[in-house]
């Protein structure tokens, strides 16, 4: 035995790979491997010798059993190094053939809007897409009769949930577990039950809300922001304030920035009238703080849909085009 065990040692260690090594665990450890034999044999000897056969063929098997191991675990590491060595991918290798890829133009557009607020040190808040009627209407003074309501524009669920149709639930949450002074915009996804050239079911906002103690915040500040803003996103245009509604925001107003293709001429985009509308806003009606308890606080908030910036930026003309995922589209944007 002591020399059979040298012999396997030997073996195992002159292994090349883990199919041989595997066969050596069945040449030893199998049905019909030595260890087998050698345990049957045992049957066979004298009483007074089994015990110490017994003894020798059990330490011989733990010995080997570790052997085999350990040449399996230094045949495993070999065999990873040289898969590792062999599918070795150069990123920084230039190829001239590559596509290059690029930021959807939703992506982009979004991107860049949230870059400026950031800039302005906004934070930025999200909310769940699947809401509660409370945040979605309800806190925002929205009376169950409101049109906005309607089941046209809504997307319902059987338990009462809904799915959002706008980024403006977000401030009452946000509201809710944080005190003034709050300064956010919370960008996401958005659905109304609409679809044409200028609507899908799908779409995203971006939301503002500023908050601080009464009399700090004005529709002065509201007004030099958003101007600032969409400079930034649109160039050298005018920015003109309109008187609206909204039932979350008292007094209540509609943005419009003068058309960027015609420049104010009358063009068939901006429907002659030089003016295109790219957002409202206003100031918290006093019913959104009632909802949240706020007390002695002012605030201004806006909203924009940035599906309609990535149109007026990249000058798409239908909005359908940009959720169709056609690589024609897509690739005029490298
Ligand atoms: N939630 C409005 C919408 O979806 C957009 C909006 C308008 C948000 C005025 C505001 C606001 O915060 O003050 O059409």
């Amino acid at each position: 035995m002591r020399c059979r065990l040298k012999d396997w040692i030997e073996k195992i260690e002159n292994a090349q790979d883990l199919e041989e090594i595997e066969k050596i665990r069945i040449e030893l450890f199998g049905k019909k491997g030595y260890f087998t034999q050698e345990f049957e044999r045992l049957k066979t000897l004298p009483k007074e010798q089994k015990p110490i056969v017994a003894k020798e063929l059990n330490s011989a098997k733990n010995a080997l059993f570790e052997a085999l191991q350990r040449k399996k675990d230094e045949l495993l590491a070999k065999e990873i190094q040289r898969k590792l060595e062999s599918e070795k991918i150069d990123v920084s290798l230039y190829s001239p053939h590559g596509y290059k890829g690029s930021l959807h133009p939703v992506q982009y557009t979004m991107d860049k809007i949230i870059e400026y607020f950031i800039s302005l040190n906004y934070a930025i808040e999200t909310g769940p897409l699947v809401e509660e009627d409370f945040y979605n209407f309800e806190a925002l003074n929205l009376p169950k009769h409101h049109p906005a309501r309607d089941m046209q524009d809504t997307f319902y669920f059987k338990d009462g949930k809904l799915l959002r149709t706008h980024t403006s639930p977000v401030q009452i949450r946000t509201m809710q577990h944080h005190k003034p002074p709050i300064r956010m915009i919370s960008p996401g996804a958005v659905f109304r039950r609409d679809f044409d050239l200028t609507h899908t079911p799908m779409f995203h906002q971006v939301e503002g809300l500023v908050v601080d103690e009464a009399g700090k915040v004005s529709f002065a500040n509201l007004k030099f922001i958003l101007q600032d803003f969409l400079k930034y996103m649109f160039g050298d245009v005018e920015v003109r304030f309109r008187p609206s509604f909204f039932p979350f925001t008292e007094p209540s107003a509609e943005v419009d920035i003068s058309c960027i293709f015609c420049e104010g001429e009358g063009c068939r985009v901006c429907s002659h009238t030089g003016w295109l509308e790219v957002l409202g806003c206003g100031m918290v009606d006093p019913n959104v703080f009632k909802a949240v308890g706020y007390e002695n606080v002012s605030g201004y908030a806006f909203g924009l849909g940035v599906e309609r910036f990535a149109m007026l930026l990249h000058r798409i003309g239908d909005l359908r085009s940009l959720f169709e995922g056609d690589l024609r589209l897509l690739e005029q944007f490298r």
